[in-house]
């Protein structure tokens, strides 16, 4: 193994508030990180680096961790730009056109999902996506299902199981016996490729009844729980996510004083996804209450052909910044260290000793400009696991 000493950073994000300036993303100037590995193994002011094997100027670029992209649904054939373009046009959103993306889905071969998930990946990883996760969704019987889960896992260990995004069109007229197959044979067939179990709890997808049942469903058989809750209206979803302990509920657009106080005196973290509100024109959760009242928030792209397509972290950090009354501090706070609290990992989201080499270099003096510059493609360098890419 050799060691790597990344000098000459303007300013360095930690996310470790004992470090720099004691602000939540320990902020370091004039900094260096050594690399050792795999692993991070020092992090401080340049003067004080330790000897290493190799040196990269950084050149005055701010450095932060890579980004923590705990939502996305990329397992998926086809795409829905007459959807785009018809909801631009005043139409809306409904939970019903992923029934498109799930007949496009059910006729692609694996060669086919497996090519449409490598080329998003990588569209990611340029754009400083090093950790992501996602979901099935798009298949709903136990054939389709399955398949998805075993590509995605051959792409990530945050692999989620969502046989339970909608009721199958198959199973239209009967969902509790759409239930019934999520809840044992499809769930036998998918359990082993999965880390967590996530439902759409949502009027058209899944009621609290519902999505109780298969999430108890799910933790019985070793997943842990994640859910799709209150993005299209108020609803039981957020209540049922702390409920359940589950590690996110994700979406929070539409939210009582209840579910506020439910998410704050709990382990679930709220995860936001403005590129699902900016693609489908709808309101923007309120990140400023949610921060305001102490929950936990995590920023993602819930990447996928309906409701949000894009793959770019830095361009929902500017919408949080600007749409969601978050600081560019709180959003680049979220889409890294919030992250990983969403995937329950502190082993990502942060430079310090002992995590993940996983880290970004912007052609920017700040992580600020993230927001300050939109659209911009800033992320000029990347490392994963140590590795630098491209
Ligand atoms: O997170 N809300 C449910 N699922 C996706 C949308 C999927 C789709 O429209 O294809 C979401 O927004
Ligand atoms: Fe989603």
């Amino acid at each position: 193994m050799s060691s790597t000493v990344i000098t000459n950073i303007a300013t360095l994000v930690t996310n470790d508030p004992s470090l720099g300036d004691g602000s939540p993303l320990g902020l370091i100037q004039d900094a260096a990180v050594v690399i050792d590995g795999d692993r991070i193994a020092w992090t401080g002011e340049s003067s004080k680096a330790p000897a290493t094997d190799n040196r990269v100027d950084a050149g005055g670029r701010a450095v932060l961790p890579g980004f923590v992209d705990s939502h996305s649904h990329l397992v998926f054939a086809g795409d829905r730009t007459a959807e785009f373009n018809a909801r631009m046009s005043g139409r809306s959103y409904t939970a019903g056109g992923i029934r498109t993306t799930v007949a496009a889905t059910r006729a692609a071969s694996d060669e086919a999902l497996e090519a449409n998930l490598t080329r998003h990946l990588a569209e990611a990883l340029r754009q400083g996506t090093t950790t992501f996760e996602t979901k099935s969704g798009y298949g709903l019987t136990v054939a389709d299902e399955s398949r998805a889960l075993r590509i995605a896992a051959a792409h990530t260990d945050e692999v989620t199981y969502l046989g339970a995004h909608i009721v199958s069109p198959d199973y239209a007229d009967d969902p509790a016996a759409y239930v019934a197959l999520v809840t044992g044979e499809m769930l036998d067939a998918c359990a082993q490729y999965a880390r967590w179990i996530d439902v759409f709890c949502e009027k058209g997808a899944f009621d609290g009844d519902q999505a109780r049942a298969i999430l108890t469903a799910g933790k019985a058989r070793g997943l842990h729980p994640r859910v799709h809750a209150n993005q299209l209206s108020y609803g039981p979803g957020v209540q049922l996510a702390v409920e359940l302990d589950a590690a996110s509920a994700d979406h929070c657009t539409h939210l009582t004083d209840a579910d506020i106080d439910a998410l704050a005196n709990s382990d679930t973290v709220a995860t936001l996804l403005p590129g699902a509100e900016f693609s489908t024109r709808a309101e923007w959760p309120d990140a400023r209450r949610l921060l305001d009242a102490g929950v936990t928030v995590a920023l993602s792209t819930d990447c996928n052909p309906g409701s949000s397509f894009t793959s770019s972290v830095p361009f929902c950090i500017a919408l949080a910044v600007r749409d969601m009354r978050m600081t560019p501090d709180e959003a680049v706070w979220s889409a890294t260290a919030g992250g990983a609290a969403a995937l329950r990992r502190e082993d990502i989201g942060r430079l310090t000793p002992g995590a993940y080499a996983d880290l970004i270099a912007l052609d920017a003096p700040s992580h600020v400009h993230l927001a300050y510059r939109p659209g911009v493609p800033l992320v000029t360098d990347v490392w994963r696991r140590g590795i630098r890419q491209g």
